[in-house]
Formats: C-alpha cells, sequence, structure tokens
C-alpha cells in the first residue's frame, strides 16, 4: 500500500519556533542506523551498525542476510542512539524512518519498526524518501544552506542530477540510463579482484596510479544531455582487462583505477556544471557514498571555484547511508504537515516527489 499524507497543517505541533527532534531510522540496504536530530541541522547522536563484513563473503548484499541484520540489530541502534543524544523517547516529537527506494525486506524491517514506536508513544510518524534524505545530508553541516541549489545525487543505487526548489520540492533534470556511478565502482573493483565494496578500495589504490594511463570513454546520453551512462565505461573496463590478459599482460591495477576514477569524476563534474548553466542557481551540492569520494569532490570542487559556485558536500559519514540524513529531511516535512499513517509500507522503487 502506498503512503498516505493524512493531513497538512500550516503550522507544526508546538509552533514554528519551538524545537522540533526526531529519532529517525534508516534500514533500505546494508547498514542498520538510528539517529536524534533536532532542527533538521544539529545531530545528537548518529549510530550506524555496518554489515559491510558479512556481505563482503559474497561479494556484494544478499538481501535475505540484510533484512535478518536489521532485525538483530535495530533495537539495540536505536536505544544507543537514544542514550548518546542524553535524551528519553518522551522527549522526541516524531518518528521518521526510509520507506524507499531500497531492498523491500530491508526497508521493511525500519518501517515495523517505526510504526511500533510511533504507535505505542503517540507519537507522529513521518515516511521520508532515502534520495531526499541523501539530499538534506547537507544541511547537516552547512547550517547557511537553503533552497534553491542544484546536488548531484550519487551512490550505489542512484545516480541523479536534482533541482531542489525548495524543501521537498524537486525536479530531477538527469539520471542514469543504466548502472548508477557507485555499481560501477563496485563493479569494476570487482573485476580486478578488490572486492566489496569497491568504492573506497578504487580510491585508495587510485592514489598511486596514473589517471592518463588507460584511455576510457565519457558517455553522453544522445539527446538527453543531463543523463548518465555508466555501463559503456564499466565494460571497456572489463574489455580492456580481457585483451590484457590475451596479449599475456599484466594489468597494472592502481592505474587502471585511477583511469577509471577519473573517467567517472570527469562525467559527474561535466553534467554538474553543464546542468547548473541550465537552471538559475548559485549554489551546487553533491550526496550519496561516492561523494565521498576525495578525488571526485576535489575536481567538483576546484570546477565550480573556476566558475563562481558555492559548493557544499557533506562529511563521509553522511555521504554513506546513514540515519541523520533521514531526520534532517524529515524536519522539513514535518514543518510542512507532512504526516504518515499507519498504513505506510515499504516502497522499493518510490520515486522521487511522490508520497
Ligand atoms: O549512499 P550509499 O551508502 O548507499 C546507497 O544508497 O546506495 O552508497 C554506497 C555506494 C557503493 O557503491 C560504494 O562503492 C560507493 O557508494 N562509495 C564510493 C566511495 N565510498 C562509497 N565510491 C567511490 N569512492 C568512495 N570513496
Ligand atoms: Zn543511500
Amino acid at each position: 500500500m502506498e503512503q498516505k499524507t493524512l493531513h497538512r497543517q500550516e503550522q507544526s505541533e508546538g509552533g514554528q519556533d519551538q524545537a522540533v527532534t526526531i529519532l529517525a531510522i534508516e534500514s533500505s540496504c546494508d547498514e542498520t542506523a538510528a539517529a536524534v536530530v533536532r532542527n533538521g541541522r544539529e545531530v545528537l547522536s548518529n549510530v550506524i551498525s555496518s554489515q559491510i563484513e558479512l556481505h563482503k563473503l559474497y561479494g556484494g548484499v544478499v538481501p535475505e542476510i540484510a533484512s535478518r541484520k536489521h532485525i538483530e540489530k535495530i533495537n539495540p541502534v536505536i536505544e544507543e542512539a537514544l542514550c548518546r543524544s542524553e535524551l528519553r523517547l518522551e522527549d522526541i516529537d516524531a518518528i521518521a524512518v526510509t520507506y524507499g527506494p531500497g531492498l523491500v525486506g530491508a526497508l521493511l524491517v525500519g518501517v515495523a519498526e517505526a510504526k511500533a514506536i510511533a504507535f505505542a508513544s503517540k507519537k507522529p510518524l513521518i515516511g521520508v524518501h532515502h534520495i531526499e534524505g541523501h539530499i538534506a545530508a547537507n544541511f547537516i553541516e552547512h547550517r547557511e544552506l537553503e533552497p534553491p541549489f542544484l546536488c548531484l545525487v550519487v551512490s550505489g543505487g542512484h545516480t541523479h542530477l536534482v533541482l531542489v526548489r525548495d524543501y521537498g520540492v524537486f525536479d530531477i533534470l538527469g539520471r542514469t540510463r543504466d548502472d548508477a556511478a557507485g555499481e560501477a565502482f563496485d563493479k569494476v573493483a570487482r573485476a580486478i579482484g578488490l572486492g566489496y565494496p569497491g568504492g573506497p578500495k578504487i580510491e585508495q589504490i587510485a592514489r598511486n596510479g596514473n589517471p592518463q594511463a588507460v584511455l576510457l570513454p565519457r558517455a553522453k546520453v544522445n539527446g538527453h544531455p543531463h543523463d548518465f551512462s555508466f555501463s559503456g565505461l564499466k565494460s571497456a573496463v572489463l574489455n580492456y582487462i580481457n585483451s590484457e590478459k590475451m596479449k599475456g599482460r599484466e594489468i597494472c591495477r592502481e592505474d587502471l583505477a585511477a583511469s577509471f576514477q577519473q573517467a567517472v569524476a570527469d562525467v559527474l563534474t561535466h553534467h554538474l556544471l553543464d546542468a547548473a548553466e541550465t537552471v538559475s542557481v548559485s549554489k551546487l551540492a553533491i550526496a550519496g557514498g561516492v561523494a565521498s569520494n576525495q578525488m571526485i569532490r576535489g575536481q567538483i570542487e576546484r570546477a565550480c571555484e573556476e566558475h563562481g559556485y558555492q559548493f557544499y558536500f557533506p562529511s563521509p559519514i553522511y555521504c554513506t547511508d546513514n540515519a541523520a540524513m533521514i531526520g534532517a529531511a524529515a524536519y522539513y516535512d514535518y514543518q510542512r504537515g507532512v504526516r504518515s499513517d499507519w498504513t505506510l509500507n515499504a516502497v522499493p522503487s518510490l520515486k522521487l516527489g511522490e508520497r
């Protein structure tokens, strides 16, 4: 069942100037996370229990294992988040939870938990879109950042160019036609024997490589200048590995990783700046797991400086999946009067801006 917004209020419960403290839960993929966030910008606690070590054994996230692990971890993670915030459940104004997109079984654990807590404590429930959360991660450390701004969301599941017109008001200018940027990192890492998750490992070995060593494509999508395509780049890497093998040559993993990372960085930088020219914004931001890549953010930062844009990015801990970003996004939903009812369900392919 789709989530419904029960009612919209002009004013938040308690009025606009009172502090609003939200307990947020995130379980859409392989991190079980809970956080307590005040007024959308102040993180009182941020607890993340990562399942990476478990999924590493299989070379990627195994949905069934993810759900089981979320069930095991969710209560202790929430308890820890409340404990670190030095607040009790009575002090919380609303319960927020990611309800899509993501793995259905994983999402369901968070959604069921949030509903149970909200119902038992008679507090409002707010279902949050995962990408909206990634975008809102930028609010945490940039208290001056307000819409409108253009945000490039680059994670394992998504590559979206989003014009944030206002809080909760989005225009998707571009998206990937095939693989997400993080997915390409993960697949290339697997191909060169680095294991899961690929992004941080590629970044690490690329530091000792030559980004110009291997010529790789920077794909454009005909007629859709803001859309991305990473599957051609991934295939070019795989073809290069095979052709070097056939010639009996050892590949230099560092050079290949650096060349691949450079190709992704060039495409992301070009698309972000190109899209910025078509909309009148002065602020550009990045978000999602791939946004924690120092080389990529460094390149985008320099391009923004050159072209006179203000550039925003979250610290790595708020780039990869976490619940603080969900609490940040939920605050603006709360202020707009958005409330979910008890029919809130996991929506694995939820679209941005949909409720
Ligand atoms: O945002 P996130 O934690 O989960 C999703 O919503 O998908 O992003 C995870 C993705 C993975 O594909 C991972 O390889 C990539 O982000 N990633 C990176 C880096 N750290 C994580 N990619 C490139 N460089 C990194 N340092
Ligand atoms: Zn994510």
